[in-house]
């Protein structure tokens, strides 16, 4: 690793940001906040919408040309060179519930220019904060990750039997996900999956030698962005289920030590080939479901 982070270029400014937006969603979970739905179980608090509003004015100041494309709506200077990916609050259905497991996520991407619009550029810096544990992981691409000031990475974990994992689910069209099938199976090949409920926090934790791997559907830039550089500069690999280079936009995100890569992915093939993946039927559906079986039943 060159320097300490003090020569780096964007995470001194981000993490000061971080801590910042941090220390507004403390103060928010320790008094309490209404939720609103966005989605069937789509939640988001006054908290999100505050702390993205803090975090976009801060680093318009800080570096006023860069993008900003946040999760609550921010859509700044999508056309420069540099794009950072906001989740002010990543967990907020564990917020929302008083769980303490959630996270500030900043990542930074260079869009060389002349990129088409659907065109990924580099992610070269990130930003997680925990506020709860005053755990900051950084990473700069080139020049490592670090949590709280001190080097991290990947384990040396060689098998996924020996692995622990991490998932999530998503809260949009929740129904038509089939990742169950994949916990489960997962949870049959490993020492366990965690669903701790902050997508960044899973894959830092994976960059900080605390899971084996991660692995979730369907997930946003603002969830992934941050994390995904600390995974890779703290020796981890990440893609997409089949091994293809992990794209901002891909709906499919397979993270772990490197060791254990292979082996998830060939799971994922076998279980697209030939399981049954079908999705869960919604309350709806099964109402019915059940409603003409007590029907045929008389
Ligand atoms: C969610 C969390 C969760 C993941 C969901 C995400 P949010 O983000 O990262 O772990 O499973 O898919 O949407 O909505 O709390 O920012
Ligand atoms: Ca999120
Ligand atoms: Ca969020």
């Amino acid at each position: 690793m060159n320097g300490g982070p003090t020569e780096w270029e964007w995470v001194p400014e981000a993490s000061a940001i971080a801590r910042e937006a941090g220390a507004v969603l403390r103060e928010f979970f320790s008094r309490g906040v209404e939720t609103e739905y966005k989605g069937d179980a789509d939640l988001v608090t006054v908290a999100d919408r505050t702390a993205e509003k803090m975090i976009r004015e801060r680093l318009a100041a800080a570096f006023p040309t860069h993008g900003i494309y946040g999760e609550e709506g921010t859509r700044d200077r999508l056309d420069g060179e540099f794009r950072w990916y906001v989740d002010p609050l990543d967990g907020t259905t564990n917020f929302a519930h008083g769980f303490p497991q959630f996270a500030v996520s900043l990542g930074l991407e260079r869009r060389p220019f002349g990129l088409a619009p659907g065109e990924d550029g580099k992610l070269v810096a990130a930003v997680v904060y925990d506020p709860m544990r005053d755990e900051l992981y950084v990473a700069e691409r080139g020049r490592g990750a670090l949590l709280n000031g001190k080097p991290i990475h990947v384990t040396q974990t060689p098998e996924l039997c020996e692995s622990l994992l991490a998932t999530g689910f998503p809260s949009h069209k929740r129904h038509q996900n089939p990742n169950i099938h994949f916990y489960h199976e997962f949870c049959l090949r490993s020492h366990g999956v965690r669903r701790a409920g902050s997508a960044a926090l899973d894959l830092a934790y994976v960059a900080a030698g605390r899971l084996d791997g991660f692995w979730e559907f369907n997930l946003n830039p603002w969830d992934t962005a941050a994390g995904v550089l600390l995974v890779e500069e703290a020796g981890g690999r990440v893609t997409d289920f089949s091994g293809n280079h992990f794209r901002l936009d891909s709906r499919e995100v397979l993270s772990s030590n490197g060791l254990i890569h292979a082996e998830l992915m060939g799971f994922f093939a076998y279980m697209f080939a030939g399981r049954n993946l079908s999705p869960i039927p919604t309350p709806k559906e099964f109402a019915a479901h059940r409603a003409a079986r007590a029907a045929k039943n008389g």
